[in-house]
């Protein structure tokens, strides 16, 4: 008997997880629940000057809708917190929208809580270069906040003694410590997830490849010092690439990213394709694939591509066969005033004339 009770319990347990991993997906949009963080990247509701001049602790500060519980408790021991996770959440929407700025979906943000609309909600590949670059951006602003001594409780990186050295140099300067990072924004960011869920076992997938993109891609900044430029003695320090770098790296991952399927019995994720090789930790994934982001469509929450700006040039996506999706086009020619024929004038002024001059731009039907 005992046994019937508990197996009924698992599998109502199991309809609720399913059904309310369904809910959250085409609840729309605006309560805080799901990648809500994200929201401190377009808004700077986390400043209340008001509020913090009455707050006589971090816990006023940090008792912000767009954080969670978890998320609150690391704020509580830091305040300046809530600065770094605005600039890592906008570094990450910045970077997708530049990254994407020539496709069908061309990262839209919303003035809503979670930013990227339904497609964040999507399971599907561009869902995974959301949560990835969020990830990345998140885990970039904490390492160069760390190094710049912003944060209490981290330092330069103190191991960097021991990685292994290719060339002849000493380490010296602050070489940043993104173990520090990746620990704190690991911390930050995954609290949001829910492991129960299919969807929760993608996006820890996915915010994991988004850090693993930084810890690939470091590089050695140097200093040389001898006599007379010498460089007898070279000092070099490991930061991170640019954050171009890590976007254009995930971008790559997207293109090739892997779909799969939560395995039921050992709660893992695999290739859903059998016969492709399984996915490696810095590999994008996702579970649905991706709708059509050519038309409007409430239901996906894409906007379509009408009205794009698109290049009848080029033979890549921006073209404007392929960005219009075979609607066609209208042309516009449009004015462009610009400064020309500048001149220097002793000393010290520049004058230049404008010039007027007309472009003929597409844009999508
Ligand atoms: C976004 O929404 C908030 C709250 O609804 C509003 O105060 C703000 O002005 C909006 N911002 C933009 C750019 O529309
Ligand atoms: C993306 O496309 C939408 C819809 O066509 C457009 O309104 C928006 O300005 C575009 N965003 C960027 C960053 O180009
Ligand atoms: C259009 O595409 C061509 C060929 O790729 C390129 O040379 C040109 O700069 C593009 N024009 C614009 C306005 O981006």
């Amino acid at each position: 008997m005992m046994r019937l009770y508990s197996c009924i319990f698992l599998t109502l347990y199991t309809i609720v997880t399913i059904l309310s991993d369904n809910v959250v997906a085409t609840r729309g949009i605006g309560k805080p629940k799901g990648g809500v963080w994200w929201y401190l990247g377009v808004t700077n509701a986390y400043r209340n000057p008001a509020r913090d001049r009455r707050a006589k602790d971090n816990t006023a500060r940090c008792n912000i809708p767009y954080l969670n519980k978890k998320q609150r408790q690391l704020c509580y021991k830091d305040a300046d917190l809530l600065g770094i996770i605005s600039d890592g959440a906008a570094r990450g929407i910045e970077e997708c929208q530049s990254q994407f700025l020539e496709r069908h979906w061309n990262c839209t943000i919303f003035n809503t809580t979670n930013v990227f609309g339904r497609v964040a909600k999507l399971k599907s590949r561009e869902t995974a270069f959301i949560y990835a670059i969020q990830s990345a951006g998140m885990m970039y602003a904490l390492t160069r906040s760390c190094a710049k001594g912003e944060l209490r409780d981290c330092s330069c990186d103190p191991n960097i003694e021991y990685v292994r050295k290719t060339s002849n140099f000493q380490w010296g300067g602050c070489s940043e410590n993104i173990a520090f990072g990746h620990k704190f924004a690991q911390k930050f960011v995954d609290a949001m997830e829910n492991k129960q869920r299919p969807s929760g076992h993608m996006n820890l997938w996915n915010n994991e490849a988004g850090r693993k993109a930084i810890k690939s891609n470091m590089k050695l900044l140097c200093k040389c010092h001898g006599v007379s430029g010498s460089c007898s003695i070279k000092v070099c320090w490991r930061i991170m690439d640019s954050f171009k770098k890590i976007g254009t790296n995930l971008k790559d991952r997207y293109d090739g990213a892997t779909m799969v399927k939560l395995s039921r019995k050992k709660k893992i994720l695999k290739a859903k394709n059998n016969r492709l090789k399984p996915p490696t930790k810095t590999d994008l994934v996702y579970l649905v694939d991706s709708p059509s982001f050519c038309e409007k469509n409430k239901q996906s929450g894409a906007v379509g591509t009408t009205g794009r700006l698109c290049n009848m040039t080029s033979a890549g996506l921006d073209s404007c066969t392929i960005l219009c999706c075979g609607r066609g086009y209208d042309s516009y020619i449009k004015d462009v005033v610009e400064e020309c024929k500048c001149e220097f004038i002793w000393c010290c002024d520049v004058r230049c004339q404008k010039c007027r001059f007309k472009v003929e731009q597409q844009f999508c039907k």
